[in-house]
């Protein structure tokens, strides 16, 4: 079949099953082109070092299972450390599964609030029992962590009556979704030094998810893009005011730290 012919294909099916226009919208190639044309930033954020933010760089992470779905290590030593370095930190958390970044934050003493799918949507969208069972495994008793079950995208903000210091928007993926939590994450900030975290703005360290990253952009205020950044060595893109040193975003730069890496196991036991 010829070019037109597929692309009245493609039409006809759309319009018999309208669904299929959010496999093109959620497409990785449809996004990058819309940043590329329409926001300029093909070449992604700039990115700021790890070691111009914290030039002496330790922490560790606990609890941690190396099971998917969760942060990489280095992503939840870094979020940890952000926390750790804001007095009184008052964090929210847009998606948290089974708490392991919100775990973690907690331990440096900040004020937790995570906002996550409530069980019953999780089950009308017939996802797995045990991945659902699985939600809030590390946090649903600590005392430093309140857990709103709440879908991100429909919740009212302002019935939480608070404002942060630090929000990791690590809920749903989809684009829209995406700009919906980063739209709200703005009006949550408390303060001119107030942080936001996007976990996943890459796929992995060589490629950008660029269905996230639009929806990062779309959903920051246009005068406050220039203030988007990519932390080295993690998935983040991160929202500051304070000026680090950043260069342009090269996938296949040398090298220019080591980290030292312990692990250890300890069974759980119920
Ligand atoms: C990638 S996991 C979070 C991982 C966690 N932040 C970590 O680093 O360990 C994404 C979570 O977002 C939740 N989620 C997905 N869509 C959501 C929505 N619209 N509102 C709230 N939570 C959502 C899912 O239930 C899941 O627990």
């Amino acid at each position: 079949m010829g070019k037109v012919g597929k692309f009245f294909k493609a039409i006809g099916l759309i319009i018999s099953n309208p669904y299929l226009l959010n496999n093109v919208l959620e497409d990785s190639e449809v996004n990058k082109e819309i940043i590329i044309n329409e926001h300029n930033l093909g070449n992604g954020l700039p990115v700021v070092d790890l070691l111009h933010m914290f030039p002496s760089f330790e922490d560790s992470i606990n609890p941690f299972t190396f099971l998917d779905g969760t942060s990489q290590v280095i992503d939840l030593a870094v979020l940890k450390s952000i926390a750790a370095k804001i007095e009184n930190c008052d964090y929210l958390e847009i998606g948290s599964w089974r708490g392991e970044s919100v775990v973690n934050v907690a331990d440096t003493g900040a004020n937790c609030v995570v906002v996550n799918l409530p069980k019953a949507d999780m089950i009308a969208m017939g996802l797995n029992k045990d991945y659902i069972e699985n939600h809030h495994f590390f946090s649903k008793n600590n005392p430093k962590i309140k857990i709103v079950d709440a879908d991100s995208t429909k919740l009212d903000f302002s019935s939480l009556n608070q404002k942060f210091d630090l929000i990791f928007v690590d809920g749903s993926h989809h684009y829209e979704d995406v700009k919906s939590d980063s739209i709200n994450a703005f009006e949550l900030l408390k303060d001119e030094n107030s942080i936001i975290i996007w976990h996943d703005y890459l796929n992995n360290s060589a490629s950008v998810r660029w269905e996230v990253f639009r929806g990062i952009i779309e959903g920051t205020p246009e005068p406050k893009r220039n203030k988007l950044t990519h932390i080295s060595n993690t998935l983040f893109a991160m929202y500051n005011n304070h000026k680090y040193p950043s260069h342009e975003m090269n996938f296949f730069a040398e090298p220019n730290k080591s980290f030292e890496v312990n692990i250890k196991a300890t069974a759980i036991t119920e």
